[in-house]
């Protein structure tokens, strides 16, 4: 066991790592390719891809819990439709058993179980011949049949599921086996969940234009969060930025650590540590040592329709310090603010990041990077073109956890994410920025919670606008008629560019001075 273990911490390359460094032998011995590229030397072990098979330990994609909803958000009354790597699933709620995941097709001839309806007596219909399932999936009714002996082997497949600190969990393989591990197995909650001393603040949910690595590796790198989110939690002008990052806990099969350690550590300020935990979690907690307070980002990503597509949820929990302090939150989120007011702001800070994000899968790809190429017959002579250090220039420190991550993707994970059949086509480059940046799509159109609030907001713009026109036609004092029309009017507009926010919000870096 334990040796199995040294073999596949051996598989996280040093020198891949650091991505700067080349010498001829490893410091495991192993040997080592050395090439130059780009005015730099890179280091690669010709062994790396034959190690894993060596190791005999691979990441089990589908033997994991994702996080696929959250429930306060979701419309009880209705099935709804969600994806897990490719895989098209229906969830829907039993008032009798909670939330059930289902394959979404009807066994008659396929149809989605998400168009169908939710029953009063808890099934689930089909809508198209109205065949009706129970809980646990087995078919009840079936208005054609002449007897009842087609029942007995009618049923839709189920999966394991879990409602924990207000997400809906699936666990992706639903064999017998898979039930089993999924009865001992744990989804990976936030650590705070029943701490006293911990506030929980609302979740968020989006659906992504780009996909699960590039999710990660964003939230693995701290160095963009100046400068991308410019005026909102930094300035990208900042002339020195430099810090390194520690490995703070070796990469396995649940993931690896790091910390971030500044050019002149200093024991009295906020430090940051940033762990993975496979597949689908990034905890980021900073911790102020004068009192021990704690902000901590719990952001998950979820493989969801097809490469290039993701859904994150995330949350901040925030920690009292030995002074019964708690921390500031991050940026404005942390204020009491409505849910769906939280949720639209949102945008303005995962809008600076989602054109990056979504080009460079289709960018890397051209140049010929391609997850889990075994299996779809890349030549494996062009193995090193497939390598995601040999794509990129990372001359410092700070991208140490990114090559990590993608180190852990290529040897632990496969090559990333298996997606329905191992196919992986690369994802259409988005060109329309209303489409890149449509909310109500990712968000607004799931959440029940922000689709009340928009339709309470479009009432409240229809009446002032009603109002403005009343108190102009009717109130004689013209500079009275003026004032409360103003006053109306202003109502409406703000309504208005509320209302907005709820579809698309554009954003653009060179907009933003
Ligand atoms: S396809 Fe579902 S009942 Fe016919
Ligand atoms: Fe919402």
């Amino acid at each position: 066991m334990m040796q199995r273990l040294l073999v596949v911490l051996c598989l996280f390359d040093v020198q891949e790592v650091a991505g700067w460094n080349s010498f001829i032998l490893n410091d495991q011995g192993r040997r080592v390719l050395t090439r130059r590229g780009r005015g730099i030397s890179k280091a690669t072990t010709i062994e790396e891809d034959i190690s894993i098979e060596k190791a005999n330990k691979i990441f089990e994609w589908h033997r994991q819990w994702y996080p696929m909803a959250v429930t306060e958000f979701l419309d009880e009354k209705r099935p709804l439709p969600m994806q897990l790597m490719g895989k098209s699933l229906v969830a829907w709620k039993s008032e009798q058993q909670g939330w059930k995941i289902f394959d979404d097709a009807c066994p008659h001839r396929l149809a989605p179980l998400s168009e169908g309806r939710v029953e009063n007596d808890g099934t689930l219909l089909c809508a198209y011949h109205a065949w009706r399932f129970n809980a646990d999936g087995t078919c009840v009714s079936m208005p054609q049949a002449k007897d009842l002996e087609n029942f007995a082997t009618c049923s839709v497949p189920s999966y394991p599921v879990r409602e924990i600190d207000g997400l809906l969990w699936v666990f992706g393989d639903n064999s017998d086996e898979g039930r089993m591990m999924a009865a001992l197995s744990e989804p990976k909650k936030r650590d705070e969940i029943d701490d006293p001393n911990a506030k929980r603040l609302h979740w968020n949910i989006r659906d992504l234009p780009y996909g699960y690595d590039f999710f990660l590796e964003n939230v693995m790198d701290p160095a963009h969060v100046t400068v991308s989110h410019h005026n909102i939690v930094g300035n990208r002008y900042i002339k020195d930025q430099y810090y390194d990052m520690k490995m703070i806990q070796s990469p396995t099969l649940e993931g690896f650590a790091f910390k971030t350690i500044p050019r002149n550590p200093n024991p009295n300020a906020p430090y940051s540590t940033t762990e993975f935990r496979a597949p689908s979690l990034v905890k980021i907690t900073t911790t102020y040592p004068k009192n021990d307070a704690q902000q901590i980002l719990y952001l998950y990503i979820t493989p969801s329709s097809k490469p290039g597509f993701s859904r994150h949820i995330g949350s901040q929990v925030l920690v009292k310090g030995k002074d019964n302090k708690l921390p500031a939150g991050l940026a404005f989120f942390a204020l009491p603010m409505p849910i769906w007011l939280n949720h639209i702001l949102a945008s303005t800070f995962l809008h600076q990041d989602q054109a990056f994000l979504h080009h460079q899968e289709v960018i890397l790809a051209n140049k010929g990077y391609h997850p889990r190429y075994r299996e779809n017959n890349i030549d494996p002579s062009h193995a090193e073109e497939q390598k995601y250090s040999s794509l990129v220039f990372t001359p410092n420190p700070q991208d140490k956890m990114v090559l990590t991550f993608r180190n852990w993707l290529r040897n632990v994970g496969q090559g990333g994410v298996p997606w329905v059949n191992h196919q992986y086509t690369p994802p259409q480059r988005i060109m329309d920025s209303r489409q890149l940046y449509d909310v109500y799509s990712a968000h607004t159109k799931n959440c029940k919670i922000c689709l009340t609030a928009l339709k309470n907001i479009k009432r409240v713009r229809f009446f002032s606008t009603i109002a403005a026109a009343i108190t102009l036609a009717t109130i004689k004092d013209t500079f009275r008629a003026l004032f409360g029309a103003a006053a109306f009017g202003l109502i409406a507009l703000l309504s208005h560019k509320l209302i907005s926010l709820f579809y698309i919000y554009e954003f653009s870096h060179a907009d933003n001075d």
